[in-house]
């Protein structure tokens, strides 16, 4: 009985946090970077459970010497999975408009278990000005990121240019982000930029869509 209560509020708390989301895009235009506190959260185990990295990862088709930019890395809840995933001949750009999530994202990296991993840049940047040449990267990976982009088409535009033809972009969602997109509006937009769908996975708790750079 407990876990059915528990599982009604994680519910609830899920459906006021989209509505309230929804309102605030909808009518204020506003969605701003999550705040740098909440990198624990985001890092957790729970979230572990909810989006495994290893998942994602598979899902979003990386694999061993590709050149992965991390849009938004947050505090790394993915980078360090992706770092191992591309290997030693790979290379991973963790790039994020918060100076603190990068600075979190240095500090695990400098633990002694992530030691061994030599191919992680981290960069304080912005999704609508990318500091890479054209068609310089086989992947853009992007998790829970799009809705807090305020100019999307500028920044899919970006990422489309830096992409070589051919080159991945994988979106991935989960309901637990309050600026969670649903797939369909991820593939207009993604569409709309000029990039080729490519295909799914997951459900509406929590998906990648991939997509090609022509
Ligand atoms: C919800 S967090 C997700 C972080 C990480 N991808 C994850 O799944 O744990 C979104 C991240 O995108 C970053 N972000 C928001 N707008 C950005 C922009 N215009 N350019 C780069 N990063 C941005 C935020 O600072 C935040 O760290």
């Amino acid at each position: 009985m407990l876990a059915v209560y528990i599982l009604l509020a994680i519910l609830g708390l899920v459906i006021i946090s989209q509505v309230i989301s929804r309102v605030m895009v909808k009518y204020f235009r506003y969605a701003p970077p999550v705040p740098s506190f909440t990198a624990p959260i985001m890092d957790s185990n729970v979230r572990r459970i909810v989006q495994p990295p290893r998942t994602i990862i598979e899902r979003s088709g990386i694999a061993p010497g590709m050149k992965v930019l991390d849009l938004g890395s947050g505090s790394g809840a993915f980078t360090i999975d992706v770092a191992r995933a591309v290997g030693g001949q790979g290379r991973v750009y963790a790039l994020d408009i918060q100076p603190a999530m990068i600075r979190q994202l240095a500090e695990k990296l400098a633990r002694p278990e992530n030691r061994d991993i030599g191919n992680v840049e981290l960069i304080e940047g912005d999704a609508h000005k990318l500091p890479f040449g054209v068609a310089s990267l086989d992947l853009v990976y992007m998790v829970s990121i799009l809705q807090e982009i305020p100019r999307r088409p500028e920044a899919l535009a970006e990422i489309k240019r830096v992409l070589r033809p051919g080159g991945i972009l994988a979106v991935s969602e989960t309901l637990m982000d309050i600026d969670y997109f649903l797939k369909s509006t991820v593939i207009k937009m993604a569409q709309q930029a000029g990039f080729t769908m490519d295909g799914a996975d997951g459900n509406l708790w929590s998906y990648t869509v991939r997509f090609t750079r022509p």
